[in-house]
């Protein structure tokens, strides 16, 4: 008999455009995790609430999400790729698992404490408690493994703290997830301007979005920061420096990336020399999966029925999960 294959969940919010960065640190993983393992993909739309409460554009940011993930390689028929919002069954595990999360610990969750800083006006309550609909994410399909990034970390060690009280307290129902990378491929992808980390929505000019346009490709690359180049033979880069290199292992051969490695280490490079190859690198690595998610954004029929089905698929694990739950809390009354 085969064997069961291990459950994979993963969220991604719909909250702005894909970027190279996603690209290359999630949703790549979560392409090769389909063939391994029986994966569910969930575009977060509720916990895109606790940051952007405005809707206008919401079907819009969805629609380009789902468009986003099929034209880099998530196929709906060997994963299930939903949206959170067609799964109510989530919002129910979602409140049992809050009376087994405290407010202390979730306010000393580093995420609450970002976001605290950075919208002090809108400290709402989903916001305190997004981890736990994370959990409720996580568990309702009771999964194993869940490929994120370092900054998540924290929330799959809290979903393991309340599945491990639900167990303790009502029964076993939960198997302990945790976070998953394959190795290696641990890209950090920096922003243009060596600041941190690309970003969905802002320091546009400096981040890659699988949307970008070749001669806007180009223009970004072109713009990114440089210096007058090393001083001295085999110098250590610095950060900015460091990301073009970044990238450059990634779209492009390994001549050419030895070849700017020996230029930079003899103090010869020329940096506009590399941008030039990078852009055009780039723009080929880029253009066909912008390509791909053009044409399934133009077929909106196909969106729906991908919605559709994954969300009845969603639904059938998660509701024998909650009826585990719900037995277990002895909700079963007759
Ligand atoms: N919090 C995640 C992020 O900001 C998104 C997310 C929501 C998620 N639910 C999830 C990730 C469940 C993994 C599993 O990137």
């Amino acid at each position: 008999m085969e064997k069961k294959k291990e459950i994979v969940l993963s969220g991604i919010r719909p909250t702005g455009f894909v970027h190279l960065g996603n690209y290359l640190g999630a949703i790549l993983n979560w392409v090769r995790m389909q063939n391994e393992f029986d994966c569910y993909y969930c575009i977060v739309d509720w916990h895109s609430l606790t940051t952007h409460p405005d809707t206008r554009e919401i079907q819009a940011h969805v629609t380009r999400l789902l468009a986003e993930l099929v034209g880099s390689g998530l196929d709906p028929e060997k994963c299930v790729l939903y949206l959170q919002s067609d799964v109510p069954e989530i919002a129910e595990l979602y409140y049992y698992l809050n009376t087994l999360a405290y407010k202390g610990e979730l306010e000393k969750t580093v995420t609450f404490k970002d976001k605290v800083r950075s919208q002090p006006d809108n400290v709402n309550a989903a916001l305190l408690t997004y981890p736990v609909l994370q959990s409720a994410d996580i568990l309702i399909h009771r999964a194993a493994k869940v490929p994120v990034g370092k900054d998540q970390e924290q929330h799959i060690e809290m979903t393991r703290r309340f599945a491990e009280r639900f167990n303790y307290r009502y029964g076993e129902v939960f198997p302990l997830p945790q976070a998953f990378n394959y190795g290696g491929n641990l890209v950090k992808i920096m922003s243009l301007d060596g600041n941190g980390k690309m970003s969905k929505s802002e320091n546009q000019m400096n981040t890659l979005y699988l949307a970008d346009l070749d001669d806007l490709i180009r223009k970004k690359i072109m713009k990114a920061k440089t210096d007058s180049g090393p001083a001295t033979a085999n110098a250590a880069k610095p950060d900015y420096i460091e990301g073009l290199f970044g990238l450059m292992k990634i779209v492009s051969s390994a001549d050419t990336v030895s070849h700017f490695e020996t230029e930079f280490n003899n103090t010869h490079i020329r940096y506009g020399d590399m941008k030039k190859q990078l852009a055009e690198d780039m723009v080929k690595f880029i253009a066909p999966i912008r390509e791909r998610t053009l044409a399934i954004r133009q077929d909106e029929k196909y969106i729906k029925q991908v919605l559709r089905e994954g969300a009845v698929k969603a639904r059938a694990s998660a509701s024998a999960t909650l009826k585990l739950v719900r037995e277990a809390i002895g909700l079963n009354y007759y």
